[in-house]
């Protein structure tokens, strides 16, 4: 069989979907093709997403501005995507569409593979710095993955406080300013940044000031992956945190999502490297 793969979204040009599922499909010994489906805003949204349909894609991905819009317009939404409230990956399963979230998913397992002691302790403390789409994907994954103590610190509290909502039975979250999340930095043993700052062409930036020490051996993580090594990193390095680096979410929710699609398990080995190349080459 040939597999039928897409991505929708706007701007989707320079999307690296197209080469890590190119990769899996090889890796995998399947057949198949990833397409890329610009649905500009000024086109049909209804429309696109009827033609996807006649053309039987096995499954697709959803980027943005999508995530959220395309929600109508399935069969089912899995209940993680559901809390979350975006969908970004959906499967064609007997002609019905269904929706799922592999990004908080995807990051969680990014993170444990490069640091596996990471899953056997449920007690880390964690902070989760920004509260757009990706911090609660990720939030929502850490608290399903078993984690308890997890604050969020966002320049608007109210977008923190929607988030902290979503599982308030199952953790234990405080809501941070900025501010005062900087002072407590040293109680962290993981802090993840999920904004949008540093993110080139602003690579200088960084949400963090020069001055502020990490507890020692904990980890900073940044979602950005252009530039890789994030200003925020670099200072955290500094500090003596070790680090964890962006692209490989990419990977890890592109890994996810193949294995919805096809009920295949694919091996990443090497990959992350060669991501790495790529994007340093762009
Ligand atoms: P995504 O959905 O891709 O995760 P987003 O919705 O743009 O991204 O969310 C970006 C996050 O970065 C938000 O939490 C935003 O803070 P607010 O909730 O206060 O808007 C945060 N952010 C973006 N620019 C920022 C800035 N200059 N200073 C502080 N926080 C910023």
């Amino acid at each position: 069989m040939d597999f039928k793969f897409a991505l929708i979204g706007y701007p989707v040009q320079h999307s690296l979907s197209p080469w890590i599922h190119e990769q899996f499909l090889e890796r995998t010994g399947l057949n198949g093709s990833y397409m890329l489906e610009e649905i500009a805003p000024e086109q049909s949204f209804a429309q696109r997403i009827t033609d996807l349909r006649n053309r039987s894609v096995n499954g697709f991905n959803v980027t943005v501005p999508y995530k959220q819009k395309i929600i109508p317009f399935l069969d089912e939404v899995s209940d993680g995507a559901k809390q979350i409230g975006a969908v970004n990956t959906v499967v064609n399963r007997d002609g019905k569409w269904i929706g799922y979230n592999t990004d908080g998913k995807g990051y969680v397992r990014s993170l444990c593979e490069q640091y596996p002691e990471i899953s056997q302790n449920k007690a880390l403390k964690i902070a989760i710095i920004g509260s757009g789409g990706a911090a609660r994907g990720i939030y929502h994954a850490l608290v399903t993955e078993g984690f308890r103590f997890i604050d969020i610190a966002n320049r608007t509290i109210s977008n923190a406080e929607a988030i902290a909502k979503l599982q308030q039975d199952q953790t234990n979250t405080m809501v941070l300013s900025l501010e005062t999340f900087m002072q407590a930095v040293p109680e962290y043993d993981l802090i993840i940044q999920t904004t949008s700052i540093g993110m080139k062409p602003n690579q200088e930036q960084s949400i963090f000031p020069t001055d502020v020490s990490f507890k020692p051996g904990s980890i900073a993580s940044d979602i950005i992956y252009q530039p890789i090594e994030t200003t925020f990193l670099k200072r955290a390095q500094k500090q003596g945190a070790l680090v964890h680096y962006g692209h490989t979410m990419l990977l890890y929710q592109a890994q996810y999502a193949f294995e919805l699609w096809t009920n295949r398990q694919v091996p990443i080995e090497g990959m992350a490297e060669q991501l790495r190349r790529i994007l340093e080459g762009r």
